[in-house]
């Protein structure tokens, strides 16, 4: 039957849209994965900040930065938070990292500048949120 040719040809190509629909899904899904503060951030911390950041080092004997605990982080300096949670542009702790600051508070201190990389995670972690995750 002819109309039948039609009907086929027709639940085929919803069959296929439906297929392409999902792939675009689940490609966004995984595109969006969350950063993680543990599996993401927090090693990039330990390598390039740790070392200065904990108390009797210089980092935090001068800014009362402390940088070993998620809540340690969020305390951030003896004059406030360095970070703002969904706003990495106004995030100190993005401004230091950049060299978008004075250069006595460029981070790590007198030292190669992170990987844009290293850098991307922690902008895209604050842009999520900043959670404890
Ligand atoms: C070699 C030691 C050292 C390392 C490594 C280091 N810091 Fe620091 N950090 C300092 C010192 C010293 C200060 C105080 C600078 C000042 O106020 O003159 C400071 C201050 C800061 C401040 C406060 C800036 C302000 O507004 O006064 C932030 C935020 C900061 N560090 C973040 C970081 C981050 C993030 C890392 C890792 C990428 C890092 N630091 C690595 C030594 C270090």
């Amino acid at each position: 039957m002819r109309i039948w040719r039609y009907t086929k040809a027709l639940l085929r190509g919803v069959v296929n849209i439906a297929v392409f629909a999902g792939g675009l899904w689940a490609f966004g899904a995984a595109a969006q994965e969350a950063t993680s503060f543990k599996e993401d951030v927090f090693p990039i911390i330990e390598l390039r900040c740790l070392e200065c950041h904990v108390p009797g080092a210089e980092g935090y004997e001068v800014s009362g930065l402390d940088l070993r605990t998620f809540d340690s982080l969020m305390k951030g300096t003896k004059h406030g938070p360095v970070v703002v949670p969904r706003s990495a542009f106004e995030s100190n702790l993005i401004a230091v990292i950049d060299h978008r600051t004075a250069q006595e508070i460029r981070m790590p201190h007198n030292a190669r500048k992170m990987s844009k990389c290293e850098r991307f995670a922690i902008r895209a972690w604050i842009n999520q949120g900043a959670r404890d995750n």
